[in-house]
């Protein structure tokens, strides 16, 4: 399809997006046990991001469609994926998402146009005039394919440094066209798509800090000089390394008050239990108190596939259960979970997690364990896999019934199979190496 078709169709396609998200709105608000719905009732949008990769996932989709209002391509709308050499726009991805949120009525965040990172090499080897043309023209091809149908766009993103310094961060566009490469990619975006509200986006601004001084700094004098920008995006990655700032609402406020939106764009909090569902509790409570800011958005929908996983930073786990940071945020958006939501405790979803340790290693052998845990309601069965590397065998294996096909072990309990909600049991095996030291693949685990 050219361009311009796709434009059009796209375009005429609006109209019809715009009533289904009212329906939405409308129909949710009596509810409001999801997070979409209970962030509706609070004037605010409720996001995350989405990879198109994914969507074909039923449990996948069935959680991103049941609790979110908004979505962000994670990396498809990003210049390696949609301007891959000059001139040459592919939107395939980019548009399945934009197709799928439309269809749910979902809003879309775009996400980015101008970042020094996952950007094409094409775009480091070219000169200063040709930069400067080509920056602008990539704007205008996917601000144009998707006019009308982004709330905001981050149109820069991440543009100073880290550290104390306040300084821009190095960048094909900085080094060549200096510190007026932000400017101008906002007057473009303005004219490509004067629609969507238009977003300068970074991470460690969240509290008040020489980086955020500057960004602050920036918009100050954007807004003096009336250079279009309207909201200032906070990543808001953390971690024990970067927590949530006590200031962090006091830093939200600065900036609406130099009469420009924030949007929380990429919430993630790695951790678990009580003190991560904390953490989230403060990150939606300093929104709730900054009437301009508009909306949160979370960096995934499930722990599995996020850019994080090893620290669980997200608010379902990879069985889509929803985790205690998912119960404290739905409340402090004033929703109410109540049993018989899918997820929810006491919804009769049955779920287990299978994780697996080596307890013993000797030069022609090892024993391995798996982990079976129960979710949030009690199971009476389980069945997991176990994928050895193609030299290894197994010699013996308790606490479980194996069946094996190949290298493939399918493991159902013995005795052990009833477990209480949260209760964990295991089953252990001896493995013969014959040369592989490699570790087996554990399966999902699935419960009845
Ligand atoms: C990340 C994605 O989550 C990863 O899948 C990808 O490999 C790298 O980028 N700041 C941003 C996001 O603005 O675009 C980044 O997303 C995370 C940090």
């Amino acid at each position: 399809m050219s361009m311009t078709l796709r434009r059009l169709t796209r375009a005429a396609t609006a109209g019809l997006v715009a009533a289904a998200a009212l329906t939405a709105a409308a129909h949710s608000a009596e509810a409001a046990d999801t997070l979409g719905s209970a962030a509706a009732g609070q004037g605010r949008y409720f996001g995350t991001a989405v990879a198109a990769n994914h969507l074909g996932e039923a449990d996948y989709t069935a959680t991103l469609d049941r609790e979110f209002s908004s979505v962000t391509p994670e990396n498809e709308m990003k210049w390696d994926a949609t301007e891959p050499s000059r001139g040459t726009f592919t939107f395939g991805s980019a548009d399945r998402i934009v197709d799928h949120a439309q269809s749910q009525g979902m809003d879309v965040r775009g996400h980015t146009l101008v970042w020094h990172s996952q950007l094409p090499s094409w775009v480091g080897s070219l000169g200063a005039s040709d930069l400067r043309t080509a920056m602008n023209a990539h704007i205008n091809g996917l601000m144009g394919h998707y006019k009308g149908e982004i709330h905001s766009w981050d149109v820069v993103n991440e543009a100073f440094q880290d550290g104390g310094s306040g300084a821009r961060r190095s960048s094909p566009f900085q080094d060549k066209l200096g510190n007026g490469f932000i400017e101008e990619a906002f007057r473009t975006a303005r004219a490509a798509d004067p629609a969507a509200k238009l977003c300068y986006n970074d991470y460690n601004t969240d509290g008040v800090n020489a980086k955020s001084n500057a960004v602050y700094d920036m918009v100050e004098d954007f807004k003096s000089r009336g250079v279009p920008i309207d909201c200032v995006g906070f990543q808001s990655h953390f971690n024990s390394n970067s927590p949530v700032p006590s200031d962090y609402r006091q830093n939200l406020q600065r900036f609406a008050d130099l009469g420009v939106d924030v949007q929380i764009t990429e919430l993630d909090i790695e951790g678990s239990g009580s003190a991560q569902a904390a953490d989230y509790t403060k990150v939606v409570e300093a929104c709730l108190a900054v009437s301009r800011c508009t909306g949160m958005t979370v960096w995934g929908v499930t722990d599995k596939y996020s850019w994080r996983s090893g620290g669980t930073p997200l608010l379902f786990d990879g069985n889509y259960q929803e985790k205690p940071a998912h119960d404290a945020v739905l409340s402090a958006l004033g929703g109410s979970g109540d049993p018989g939501d899918p997820g929810d405790p006491g919804d009769g979803t049955l779920s287990c997690t299978a994780t697996y340790t080596r307890t013993a290693d000797w030069s022609s052998g090892y024993n391995g364990q798996v982990t079976i845990t129960a979710g949030d309601e009690p199971i009476s069965s389980w069945t997991t896999t176990v994928t050895l590397p193609a030299q290894q065998s197994v010699s013996s294996l308790w606490n479980g019934t194996p069946t094996r096909s190949g290298n493939v072990m399918t493991v159902r309990p013995s005795w052990n199979g009833t477990l209480a909600a949260g209760a964990s049991t295991s089953f252990g095996f001896t493995v013969a190496k014959n040369g592989s030291d490699a570790a087996p693949a554990v399966g999902t685990c699935t419960a009845s």
